[in-house]
């Protein structure tokens, strides 16, 4: 269990995905940190960069991938790159230009993975987030299975190799499934210590889907709010302290025992290369069951970006 080629995942097509991905949604920082972070994170060994045109920062991680390029640390094809269909653009009419963007925004010509990011829809139009004059979201009727047909030919044209969702329910999921030429490969969602999801986890594996958990260490993602709280927990700290890992590193290790794809987001240079160390030591089963003890089915995500 010591090597991280075993922790692979092949997609449609023979496609290669590897489990650890980076994180780039990062609402505090500015674009030379997100540039650094993934700067870093590839000499460090990641290959799995986890993007979003919400995160508005694309061209910072594009900037960084260039970089990369250039300087031999790697090829383009060494990389799993993601990135997700914002809710604004779900009409089919709009998946492909929107697609477009990320990709010219990321200095790429295909993605290895594009997802829709959330099942709902927003009204079309110029705004990340539409709202009437008393600040309520303004939804748009336009149906994800409609969304996902404008996908498959994005497919078909060779702009991205795989396809997926994010924040899909088993029921959403179903309805792609039911109707899908393409099957979705990959379900993102909220996923750490004290969410452990393993119903919708067993769900997506019967159907032959991964399911990818965002923040994996349990952060809200919210620019206010104080550090992750799941990384204190006296459970996890003495098994960190038993196995002289730290409980970041413990969370990630239990996450990916698990059978999960994950994309930590750090931009700290000794952290992103603290999570990438994960691939040295196993937990037994026993600290498995202590872990997964401390879920409490909290989830702190809801589309508030
Ligand atoms: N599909 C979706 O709707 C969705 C929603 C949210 C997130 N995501 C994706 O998932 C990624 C990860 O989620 P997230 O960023 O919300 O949360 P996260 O990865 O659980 O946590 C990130 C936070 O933990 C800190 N951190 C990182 N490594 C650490 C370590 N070793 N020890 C202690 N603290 C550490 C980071 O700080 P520093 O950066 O300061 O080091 C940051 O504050 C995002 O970046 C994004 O790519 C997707």
């Amino acid at each position: 269990m010591s090597s991280k080629d075993q922790f692979v995942f092949t997609l449609r097509g023979g496609l290669k995905m590897p489990a650890l991905g980076l994180g780039t949604y990062a609402p505090k920082e500015d674009d030379d940190d997100v540039f650094n972070a993934v700067h870093t994170a590839v000499k460090v060994g990641y290959r799995h960069l986890d993007c979003a045109a919400i995160y508005r920062n694309e061209i910072a991680v594009g900037s960084a991938i260039k970089k990369l390029i250039i300087e031999g640390t790697v090829q383009r094809e060494d990389l799993f790159i993601t990135s997700k269909l914002w809710n604004t653009c779900h009409r089919p009419d709009l998946v492909r230009a929107s697609l477009k963007k990320s990709l010219d925004d990321l200095g790429l010509k295909y993605l290895d993975m594009y997802l829709i990011h959330w099942p709902m829809a927003y009204k079309e139009g110029g705004e990340f987030h539409p709202r009437d004059e008393n600040g309520k979201v303004l939804f748009s009727d336009v149906d994800y299975v409609d969304t996902w047909k404008a996908l498959e030919d994005c497919v078909d044209e060779g702009l991205v190799r795989n396809i997926g969702v994010s924040n899909f329910s088993s029921k959403q999921l179903q309805r792609i499934l039911d109707k899908a030429r393409i099957k979705p490969q990959i379900n993102q969602v909220e996923c750490h210590l004290h969410l452990s999801n393993s119903k919708l986890q067993k769900y997506c594996q019967e159907n032959g889907v991964v399911l990818q958990a965002y923040a994996p260490l349990g952060s809200s993602g919210n620019k206010t709010e104080p550090p992750p709280k799941c990384l204190e927990e006296p459970v996890l700290l003495e098994i960190a302290k038993a196995k002289n890992k730290t409980p970041a590193q413990v969370t990630l290790r239990y996450l990916l025992q698990r059978g999960l794809s994950l994309v930590p987001k750090s931009v700290t240079p000794q952290r992103i290369q603290e999570n990438f160390q994960i691939f040295d030591f196993e937990l037994s089963s026993d600290e498995e069951k202590q872990l997964q003890n401390l879920n409490k089915d909290f989830r702190m995500h809801t589309e508030d970006m």
